[in-house]
């Protein structure tokens, strides 16, 4: 069993409570395995800028690179912290990494675990069936309306000169007129969708039948980037001609995956309608406090809970650690296929486990879940739960 360099990132507010949670699983692996996890901590963030006017280290950037392995990020964003160009702080962390490393998919799986009972309109309730619910959605990473942002943020993580748009006019708009370019391409889209395609073929297919399916979500009916995003994707499908394609507006599949998610295995989609779509599906499995992520490239990955910093509850113990802890079990998962390590694949498999038998218990939850533990009771539960599986590997 081999060694792997982990960075750590905890990064504002709550993300840095779930931090400490995600390297509580990869210690209980190390304690309980001849795998090595050696972790390095990198302080970043809204908050450190707003108190050293820097969003991280110089030199964090380069260790996230050519250092680690791979990266656990907690979360970005403090209150009333921007940079004087107006954009976010700490986002060279986030985006830096997004687009410097060229982390071109964001990887959201949606699977409502059994136990998991859904906070809406005030109460908990069961309104999903947790065997119809499971589904990975793809959100493109690197360009589309981000990408401007992206560009900056990376060129400030790399100490490159500042990134400025090309110049556009709108004569006829009146008043002050701010714009961000929506560029997509076939090159951008097409890494992604094979992606798509290639996750499609290590899952069950669609809850609904079992048959697997990869889904177009997009604006085709309006916009061009669109149409060549859709273009694209059924260039790459024709490679696949065993797994069903599907097709959708984002507007109406807001719609479809509230009330048929049985009908989705894969869904790939562009950057900004991934953003929104995948907070909207977390309500599936659960909420925020569920979902895990991972951004991943060719060459480097870094996984973080999809969720925010949620400044309202920092400092309180509080948030569901499980997101985090599920993006570790992405970031074994993906560090085993990636080194071809069977027995990392294995443990990959056993906190999933761990957290499905913690949720089917359903006696330790967070608030969001509808009980009143810790997040750090909850991730203890899960490591020693994960420990006893180990043992017996
Ligand atoms: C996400 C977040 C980020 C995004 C923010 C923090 C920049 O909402 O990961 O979904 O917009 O991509
Ligand atoms: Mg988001």
């Amino acid at each position: 069993m081999r060694d792997y360099r982990i960075a750590i990132l905890p990064g504002d507010g709550t993300g840095r409570e779930v931090a400490l949670e995600a390297s509580k699983i990869l210690d209980t692996i190390a304690a309980n395995t001849n795998f090595g996890f050696e972790q390095m901590e990198i302080a970043c963030g809204g908050q450190l800028y707003k108190e050293t006017g820097k969003e991280w280290e110089e030199g964090s950037f380069e260790l996230c690179r050519d250092e680690a392995d791979a990266v656990f990020l907690g979360a970005i964003g403090h209150p009333g912290s921007y940079l004087p160009n107006g954009d976010l702080a700490g986002g060279s962390v986030i985006l830096g990494m997004r687009s410097g490393l060229d982390l071109y998919a964001n990887v959201r799986p949606v699977k409502l675990f059994q136990g998991v009972l859904h906070k809406v309109h005030g109460r908990f309730t069961q309104i999903w069936q947790p065997d119809m619910v499971d589904m990975t959605i793809l959100r493109e990473n690197t360009e589309g309306l981000y990408y401007s942002l992206l560009k900056r943020a990376s060129n400030r993580a790399q100490g490159l000169e500042d990134y400025t748009i090309p110049d556009m006019e709108f004569p006829d708009l009146k008043g002050e007129v701010a714009y961000d370019p929506r560029p997509i391409s076939s090159h951008g889209t097409e890494r992604l969708v094979k992606m798509g395609f290639d996750i499609a073929q290590t899952r069950n297919g669609a809850p609904a039948d079992g048959v697997s399916k990869v889904s177009c979500i997009d604006k085709s009916n309006v916009t061009r980037g669109c149409q060549l995003f859709r273009r694209t994707f059924d260039q790459v499908a024709s490679n696949y001609p065993s797994i069903t394609t599907d097709y959708g507006y984002i507007d109406a599949f807001t719609q479809w995956i509230t009330r048929n998610p049985e009908h989705y295995d894969v869904v790939v989609t562009s950057n900004m309608f991934g953003d929104i779509a995948t907070d909207l599906a977390s309500i599936l499995q659960g909420g925020m406090g569920m979902a895990g992520s991972g951004n991943i490239g060719d060459d480097h990955a870094f996984f973080e809970p999809v969720h925010g910093s949620s400044p309202k509850y920092a400092g309180m113990n509080k948030v569901n650690p499980i997101a985090s802890i599920n993006s570790i079990q992405m970031m074994t998962d993906w560090l085993g296929r990636r080194n071809q390590d069977e027995k990392l694949l294995e443990v990959s498999k056993l906190i999933e486990q761990s957290v499905e038998d913690h949720l089917k218990e359903g006696k330790m939850l967070t608030y969001d879940l509808g009980g009143n533990a810790s997040c750090s009771d909850v991730g203890d539960a899960i490591a020693s739960t994960l420990a006893a599986k180990l043992s017996e590997l």
